[in-house]
């Protein structure tokens, strides 16, 4: 079989990054993105895990068609059930089920002899194999696994009926050329091997999960675990842009092929950014801002006479079509909209009408917009969450020799709440006039604005992640002024926190009675 299937999981393992908390319309817009980017199988979820998760995993299965939908489950009859629950709404649904098989993890986690944990693995398969005709079973810790155990236990679970094998290297502890080994050994040694799909599962704590993905591709293995820049737990999983371009680009090597449509890699790649509060360096291959910048003045000048001098991939071949003037200050909602639908969003009317209206705001303000504008307004007015809070205006003082002052008022329902207060900065000075009018505790852990594009009038886009009792809760704001960036996200982390929080939240006193420092917790 000469096409390796790409299996995302990140919605999935990718979400277990710390500090990384996806809402279910969240969820449900990469879904949509990963389709559009014809990944093979999206892992959505792990639904026993929590409502949340269940409930992104059904909506997924209900709505998203092409891909094959997975759920993970331990082997467990109550998680193999809770999954197929979740799952079986999708057109192809998968029940993914893993097991432990390294001593240590079987001695120490699972408290079990290799023997139960072989008829566990067999009984979990069976089960699934009777709810769906798609299984996948993982060996958890596979690299740090004896081979001769998992030989026996691999051909166990295709007895069973599993339909997919997943080798994981959990920890990142492989090297190539020992994974080209194990991948190469199981083919050897594994009697009713070809009656599965080999599949492999890396993290990257070694700087690893790229190069291992690759050696067992071609050592035999079919299907490759990935996540969109690389996330997951600890330091991450294999980055799906990674794999997809390296089979692509050296095809002549590999010769293999993905069904992946890679002019979609740069933005499915900006939405994950985006959405996970996880920004990509400037030098990630593939989709860092620097991947495609040549500096040297040698590079440029080799560049200018023939990209290829220094350019094994073209920019476009992942979507990037750098500066392009999309839309301006004249086009009208008929352009705006089959612009929208020329991007991927399939949007109902509504929806273009209020990006419309932001649309021609910010066209008043600023003269080139470009895809990734539009990209920044849509992720911003629509994947919002519900505003409790709105920004009704705000007013800051700043200066060198002067203590910056802010002034804002919050719309709540039909009530205006103002305050003003003094700060740092002209954000430290508006933050603390937001949390004077919202009056609730919580604290600020982190705070960031960058340029969605070039150019002196370009969007800042400004992330924040408020905490609350462990909880912590990311916001995002788009703008043209960054002042009003920074207040907008700060706002929509405030709102995510009230919507999910806010029976127990206290009511707000009285407009400008609290002291600064009242409220930060
Ligand atoms: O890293 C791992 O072992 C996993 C399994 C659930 C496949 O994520
Ligand atoms: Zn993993």
């Amino acid at each position: 079989m000469q096409r390796v299937m790409i299996f995302d999981t990140t919605l999935r393992d990718g979400e277990q990054s710390p500090g990384v908390s996806l809402s279910v319309e969240e969820k449900l817009e990469i879904a949509r993105q990963l389709a559009r980017m014809k990944v093979d199988v999206i892992e959505a979820g792990f639904p026993i895990t929590s409502q949340g998760d269940f409930e992104a995993v059904r909506a997924i299965a209900q709505e998203i068609e092409g891909p094959i939908i997975a759920a993970l489950a331990r082997s467990t009859e109550v998680d193999i059930r809770r999954a197929w629950e979740a799952v079986s709404p999708a057109a192809r649904p998968r029940i993914h089920t893993f097991v432990s098989t390294s001593e240590i993890h079987m001695k120490y986690m699972l408290r079990k002899e290799p023997a139960q944990v072989l008829k566990m693995s067999v009984e979990a398969v069976r089960l699934a194999r009777e709810l769906c005709p798609d299984v996948e079973f993982s060996a958890q810790d596979a690299t740090r696994s004896d081979p001769e155990f998992l030989y026996r236990l691999i051909e166990a679970v295709i007895e069973a009926g599993a339909t997919t094998i997943n080798i994981a290297d959990t920890v990142g502890y492989t090297m190539p050329g020992e994974f080209y080994k194990l991948i190469a050994g199981i083919r050897t040694n594994v009697p009713n091997i070809h009656r599965a799909v080999i599949s492999v599962h890396c993290h990257n704590d070694l700087g690893m999960a790229t190069a291992n993905s690759l050696a067992a591709v071609e050592a035999g293995a079919r299907q490759i675990e990935c996540a969109v820049n690389g996330i997951g737990e600890r330091a991450g999983n294999t980055a799906l842009e990674e794999v997809v371009m390296a089979l692509a680009t050296r095809h002549d090597y590999y010769g293999v092929q993905t069904g992946i449509v890679t002019e979609q890699i740069a933005r499915t790649s900006h939405l994950v950014s985006t959405f996970a509060g996880m920004p990509v360096q400037p030098n990630k291959a593939i989709v860092g801002s620097n991947a495609f910048a040549h500096e040297s003045g040698i590079h440029q000048d080799g560049v200018l006479k023939r990209p290829e001098t220094y350019e094994i991939m073209k920019p476009e071949s992942i979507g990037l079509a750098k500066g392009r003037l999309v839309l301006g200050k004249h086009s009208g909602r008929h352009a705006f909209r089959d612009k929208l639908a020329e991007m991927g969003y399939n949007l109902s009317e509504l929806d273009v009408d209020s990006l419309f209206i932001r649309f021609k705001a910010l066209a008043d303000r600023k003269k080139e917009i470009t895809d990734r504008d539009i990209q920044a307004i849509v992720e911003d007015t629509l994947y919002k969450a519900e505003e409790v809070y709105r920004l009704g205006a705000f007013q800051v003082s700043s200066g060198n020799n002067s203590l910056p002052m802010a002034t804002i008022v919050l719309e709540k329902g039909k009530e205006s709440i103002r305050h003003a207060a003094s700060g740092d900065g002209p954000v430290d000075a508006v933050y603390k006039a937001i949390d004077g009018a919202v009056g609730i505790s919580y604290r600020l852990v982190d705070y960031s604005l960058k340029a969605v594009t070039s150019g002196k009038d370009a969007l800042g886009e400004a992330t924040v992640r408020l905490e609350r009792n462990g909880r912590v809760f990311l916001g995002r704001g788009v703008s043209i002024d960054i002042i009003e960036a920074s207040a907008l996200a700060y706002i929509n982390a405030i709102n995510k926190m009230a919507s999910q929080v806010e029976a127990h939240l206290p009511a707000p006193t009285s407009s400008g009675q609290k002291g600064d420092d009242a409220v930060m917790g």
